[in-house]
């Protein structure tokens, strides 16, 4: 009864049930027909949400890259396993087999070793969208070396940030990167990164742009002429299922990032059979996701969820816009890509463009379509299902997390359908709660409150690097025995889940979670800034931007200089992805007797939605409001 394959609704449904009633015999089900073990398991599932932990599988021994790579060996190898889609379209792909990739990956992991890299250091993997991005991650997982992605984005600050908080021993970047028509020299945002990084011993080179850049001597490497020197053979490292395989930095609405760590049978068994089920994959398609592999659904379903399946996953280097706005269904046409997985910043973006850069493409391979990443608005959905699906593909809108590792509410093509704005229903053995203001479960349908998990899953992140408490207070103190994750929802009265956005203070933009205290914290570094507060308001294609409320020190210097002055700061700091859309300087913030800043009225101010600001006479400053209504942006 249990099965690896959901074909139909009776699939879902018996599935789902054994996942809930038995979830040690569901999931060892699951694990022991589809993976390669190199031990067993002695205990499927071991948790206390109170302290919080959780293991699963644990005794058992495997090592994950087996799993993605040699075992297809025999029966594909000589099919594509990375195809890769460059910047530039008149530059040709790449197709790379399960073959070579298996022994670029060795290659790659016995440089590792020879720079002294073993199991469980931290390697910091700062490198655009090209096949040595994938193949380090694997190679790290060969040798049981713990890898941290940082999204090729992030400033020298920001990448400083996290090499440290986790202790790297070494950084895997390229000489540059092509992002559209711009190169981006990611070598000397590394260089002064490494400035305030005392740990690094060792930084590997992948030559992309083949720009001049300066070398450390002894501690700066070109990775090509090691690579060509290295064995093809590397025995792959035996990992206990809870040895870490990676750990990713994600925003928290306070305080610095958190290193998110994923271990790794869990990890394995729930991405794979996420991806089989949710992208319904069969042996002769062609998956897409556009995300980079520096956030989490890079590494789940870029990575290790295709892999695992024996899948051919493609990675684009370049941007939706260049050489023009065509481009993705250039690619999709190209490659005849069967599933394509994208961010709904993205679909509004090409919508924008008009149908003139979509129907000169042939798009009738597609078979599936997803989004991930924040709530798609209903004209956007209906966009891509009239436009690129042609009204025959299943949409699925995916809600998931750094921290869940996996897809946790999805629509499952072929067992039930989708519906516009909604994530619908839980995945196999994911038992969502919604929680009301007093903490209280709210039981039936047609209900809305905040969005908990009560049951673990296979591939939760099981702490944060360095910082098991601030897991325990983020996720576990909220509600008793629960996971909660930050997001409001709606339960429908067919039980269907939509996701209504964070119910914190972390804003998604264009798809990016972005805390608002680490943008606060960048701007008040200004000398002539006082005090600062960042709140999200609606935008058309971002799904939400940036608005900062500044109050100054010498009020008569508020001008668009100063502006372009804060978010270069901002920039440095963090990236260019957290830049403000709009900055208005105000003489004051309006906060409670107690001091802490009103966000709910700025919010409401930036979004244009000032009709019910509700009481504010209780405020310290309420005079201040009438002024910043008056001058908003
Ligand atoms: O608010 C939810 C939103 O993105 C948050 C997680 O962001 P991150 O850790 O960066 O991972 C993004 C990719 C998995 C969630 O807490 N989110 C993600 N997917 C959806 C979504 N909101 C609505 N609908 C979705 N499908």
């Amino acid at each position: 009864m249990i099965k690896f394959e959901i074909k139909n609704s009776e699939d879902y449904n018996k599935n789902y049930s054994a996942a809930i009633q038995n979830p040690e015999e569901f999931w060892a089900t699951i694990a022991k027909k589809n993976f390669t073990w190199k031990r067993p398991w002695s205990k499927v599932l071991d948790w206390d949400f109170s302290i919080p932990k959780v293991s699963w599988f644990e005794g058992a021994q495997l090592n994950i890259t087996e799993n993605c790579i040699d075992r297809h060996l025999e029966t594909k190898g000589d099919k594509t396993a990375i195809l890769f889609e460059p910047n530039n379209p008149n530059e040709p792909s790449e197709a790379i087999t399960y073959n070579e990739l298996h022994k670029r990956v060795n290659q790659f992991a016995n440089v590792l070793n020879s720079k002294g890299i073993q199991k469980g250091d931290r390697v910091c993997i700062y490198l655009p969208m090209i096949p040595e991005l994938a193949i380090s991650v694997l190679a790290c997982a060969r040798i049981g070396a713990i890898h941290s992605v940082v999204f090729a984005g992030f400033s020298a600050t920001a990448l400083s940030t996290r090499i440290n908080d986790c202790d790297c021993k070494m950084v895997i970047t390229s000489d540059g990167g092509y992002r559209g028509a711009k190169t981006i020299d990611l070598k000397s945002i590394v260089d002064t990164a490494l400035l305030d990084c005392d740990g690094i011993e060792s930084v590997l080179v992948a030559k992309r742009i083949h720009s001049d850049i300066p070398m450390v001597s002894g501690r700066d490497f070109w990775l090509q002429p090691l690579l060509d020197t290295a064995s093809e053979k590397c025995e792959a490292t035996v990992m206990d299922a809870e040895d870490p395989l990676f750990i990713l930095y994600t925003s928290g609405s306070t305080g610095q990032p958190k290193g998110m760590v994923h271990t790794t049978a869990g990890y394995m068994v729930y991405t794979a059979y996420t991806f089989k089920n949710i992208f319904q994959y069969e042996p002769n398609d062609v998956y897409w996701c556009t995300a980079d592999i520096g956030w989490i659904t890079g590494h789940s379903y870029i990575v290790y969820g295709p892999l695992l399946n024996g899948a051919t996953t493609l990675m684009f280097e370049g941007v939706p816009s260049y050489p023009d706005y065509g481009r993705f269904w250039s690619i999709v046409e190209k490659h005849k890509v069967t599933q394509f997985y994208t961010a709904p910043t993205a679909i509004r973006a090409l919508a924008k463009e008009g149908l003139e850069v979509v129907t000169p493409y042939d798009l009738s391979s597609l078979k599936i379509l997803g989004t991930v990443g924040e709530p798609i608005n209903e004209e956007a959905w209906h966009w891509y299902n009239d436009h690129i699906g042609k009204n025959k593909c299943p949409i699925v809108d995916t809600w998931w997390q750094t921290e869940t590792g996996g897809i946790m509410i999805s629509p499952i093509p072929n067992s039930f359908e989708g519906k516009p704005a909604f994530a619908t229903l839980p995945f196999m053995g994911i038992q969502p709660a919604l929680m009301d203001e007093n903490g209280v479960e709210l039981e039936g349908n047609s209900v809305e409150g905040r969005l908990c998990i009560k049951f673990p899953w296979p591939s939760m992140a099981r702490t944060i690097w360095g910082n098991h408490q601030r897991y325990k207070e983020t996720y576990f103190s909220a509600y008793d025995q629960k996971y909660f994750t930050g997001d409001g929802a709606l339960r429908d009265e067919n039980g269907h889940y939509r996701i209504t956005g964070r119910v914190d203070d972390v804003i998604i933009v264009s798809g990016h979670n972005l805390g608002t205290a680490p943008i606060e914290d960048a701007i008040n570094e200004h000398p002539n800034v006082a005090e600062s507060a960042i709140v999200g308001y609606p935008h058309d294609i971002k799904g939400s931007a940036l608005y900062g409320f500044v109050t100054l020190k010498n009020s008569d210097i508020s001008n668009d200089s100063l502006k372009a002055e804060i978010n270069q700061l901002i920039s440095k700091q963090i990236g260019p992805i957290a830049k403000l859309d709009k900055i208005q300087f105000t003489s004051g913030l309006p906060k409670t007797r107690s001091g802490k800043i009103m966000r709910r009225i700025l919010r409401k101010i930036a979004s244009k939605d000032t009709s019910n600001l509700g009481d504010i006479s209780t405020l310290l400053n309420p005079e201040v409001v009438e002024t910043i209504m008056k001058n908003s942006l």
